[in-house]
């Protein structure tokens, strides 16, 4: 069994986007209330007191969009001052990402991942549900501030969607050829949004490959992260491209992580709740981090058997909790 030393921490459920794969306009969404949300001194605690003594070093704040939450930096700092720490990293949308970027890296963050579902501006606003201005400069000027006060690496996330922006894989590839950025492209997954995902299906990794290899050729590479994406590199090539294949292959032998949501559950499975435990509750029932660090060594030792290995490959069944909501 792999060791599971990651915890994917989402800070707040709220989204300033609405792609449409993932909390699509029109639906309805019971956000947290601000007294929901674990506050800062809560996940200190837990992650100090009870995820490091169980030996988990590498932690990746999520959301929703994570920016969004207030003192953001401040945590950042906080966590990556810890001596345990080995890994601090971020998934965000990028859009309030300009003006934050030298804040968060001078508080200690050094990676950074970035949802970029296309290089055009129409096209990317229609994905994020944005009806006003376009959203896109933001979100690239996001990226090149993220570029420019050095973090590293830089990761560019795709979800690839058949007939939407499939048609853009090359050139998005082609970011990798002259920066040294990694670009992933993640197979749609059937969570959230099941009217999208029921009329365009997905594309595999394995076919975006070769759409890649053909053009340039492939080898294959590695990244610094500790995430599912089978890496390569265009030759060449300063940065890489990574598929992330969570339809097409089956990783959770390899999972090496658990989710804390931002309202304290923590989840062993992106795509399975089983065995959650509700760590607000017994933090603000007064259990103490001892306690509650036996139950999540509990959980620990059933997470093998309650992952997502027995799912259809080609499922269309859908999950209802969104990746906001899980914190992706
Ligand atoms: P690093 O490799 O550490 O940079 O992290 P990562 O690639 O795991 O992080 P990121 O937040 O960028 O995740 C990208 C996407 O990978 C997510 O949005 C999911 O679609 C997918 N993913 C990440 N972890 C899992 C997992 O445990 N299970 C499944 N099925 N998909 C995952
Ligand atoms: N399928 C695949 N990836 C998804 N994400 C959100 N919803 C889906 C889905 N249905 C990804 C985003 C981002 C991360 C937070 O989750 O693109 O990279
Ligand atoms: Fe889009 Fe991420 Fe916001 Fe979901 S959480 S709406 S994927 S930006």
């Amino acid at each position: 069994m792999n060791q599971v030393d990651y915890l994917r921490i989402s800070l707040v459920d709220r989204c300033n986007f609405r792609c449409r794969y993932c909390m699509p306009e029109g639906v309805k969404f019971d956000y947290l209330l601000k007294e929901e949300l674990l506050t800062n001194e809560e996940l200190l605690r837990l992650i100090l007191e009870v995820f490091m003594p169980l030996g988990f070093s590498r932690f990746r704040l999520t959301g929703g969009e994570p920016l969004l939450r207030p003192g953001v930096a401040e945590l950042v700092g906080a966590i990556a001052s810890l001596p345990q720490t080995q890994d601090l990293s971020i998934t965000t949308n990028g859009f309030l990402l300009a003006p934050q970027a030298q804040k968060l890296y001078d508080a200690g963050l050094r990676r950074i991942n970035i949802s970029l579902d296309s290089l055009n501006s129409d096209t990317f606003d229609q994905i994020i549900g944005n009806h006003g201005r376009s959203r896109w400069q933001e979100i690239w000027q996001g990226i090149q501030a993220a570029h420019s006060v050095g973090f590293d690496p830089l990761k560019l996330n795709v979800v690839v969607i058949p007939g939407v922006n499939d048609h853009e894989i090359l050139d998005l590839a082609a970011l990798t050829i002259d920066k040294h950025w990694h670009v992933r492209f993640i197979e749609f997954m059937p969570i959230g949004n099941g009217d999208l995902f029921g009329d365009r299906g997905w594309i595999s990794s394995q076919d975006l490959r070769q759409r890649i290899r053909q053009r340039w050729g492939l080898t294959e590479s590695q990244i610094c992260g500790a995430g599912p994406a089978d890496v390569f590199q265009i030759p060449g090539a300063k940065g890489t491209v990574g598929f992330i294949s969570q339809m097409s292959e089956c990783f959770c032998d390899r999972c090496n992580r658990m989710r804390l949501s931002a309202d304290g559950w923590l989840r062993p499975c992106l795509l399975n709740e089983t065995g959650q435990i509700d760590l607000k509750i017994a933090l603000r029932a007064g259990i103490s981090t001892k306690k509650i660090q036996e139950q999540v060594r509990q959980l620990l030792t059933i997470k093998p058997e309650i992952n997502f290995k027995e799912r259809d490959p080609g499922t269309t069944g859908l999950y209802t909790r969104t990746m906001s909501q899980i914190g992706g």
